[in-house]
């Protein structure tokens, strides 16, 4: 990849503010300095500027625990955004969130630079697995067990077969396939008992890593990509 590209892609400069970078020999690779933002950089290489190594991989994929009160979206003119929440490099890279959480819903999102494994992910057709802990009003019953294993009837759509799992008389967790809008806290208002408070614990094969504090990060392990990429049906580079 050309250097210049590799560069702007990482957020270090604008593309004529890196060729700045790079004319005034900030830039080296492999401890040599660049001539030009034309330079090749060879896959594995090192690249610093003034001094310090780049992180030079383009493919990211990272778990936040949300915290409430931040929009699931790239961007917005007004209201904070999750990508508000990582170091600017991964808008850069054109980090996205895999499907949405609500403003108020809290827990895991995943975010990638992958944009064929968002994709893949949040399609109705791959069937993920996303688990939820609900906090309900009223006291949760067999028949709100069995009324989810049938399937909730809502009224514009029947929602897919999902599992409650009651833990209190107002606290479950439930799992579910689909990603609808406002899916969960639907299909509990439906059965008269609404949702406050909803927390994400897992995402396919991917669960909260219970030591994040709201609004921490990390990037995924090796082992938790390839486990992502496995459930939708796609190699790990
Ligand atoms: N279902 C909801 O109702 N809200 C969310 O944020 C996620 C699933």
């Amino acid at each position: 990849m050309r250097l210049d590209k590799l560069l702007s892609a990482l957020g270090a400069a604008s593309r004529s503010g890196c060729r700045d970078l790079i004319r005034s020999g900030r830039v080296k690779i492999n401890g040599v300095p660049a001539g030009s933002g034309a330079d090749r950089v060879p896959s594995g290489a090192e690249v610093t500027l003034d001094g310090q190594a780049l992180d030079t991989r383009l493919t990211r994929h990272v778990m936040l625990n949300k915290p409430a009160g931040v929009l699931t979206a790239r961007e917005d003119t007004r209201q904070k955004t999750v990508m508000d929440l990582l170091p600017p490099v991964y808008a850069s890279l054109e980090c996205m969130p895999v499907g949405r959480l609500d403003k108020d819903t809290t827990g895991l999102l995943i975010l990638t630079t992958d944009g064929e494994l968002a994709h893949r992910l949040i399609s109705p057709q791959r069937h993920v697995d996303k688990v939820y802990e609900a906090k309900v009003e009223g006291t949760l019953t067999g028949e709100d067990q069995a009324a989810f294993a049938a399937g909730v009837v809502l009224s514009d759509f029947t929602a897919m077969p999902a599992a409650l799992q009651i833990m209190g008389p107002g606290l479950a967790r439930v799992t579910v396939q689909e990603g609808k809008y406002h899916q969960v806290k639907r299909m509990f208002g439906a059965r008269g008992k609404p949702v406050i408070s909803l927390r994400r614990l897992s995402f396919g094969p991917i669960e909260l890593d219970e030591t994040l504090l709201p609004g921490q990060y990390r990037e995924l392990t090796e082992e938790e990509a390839a486990a992502l990429y496995a459930a939708a049906g796609m190699t790990h580079a």
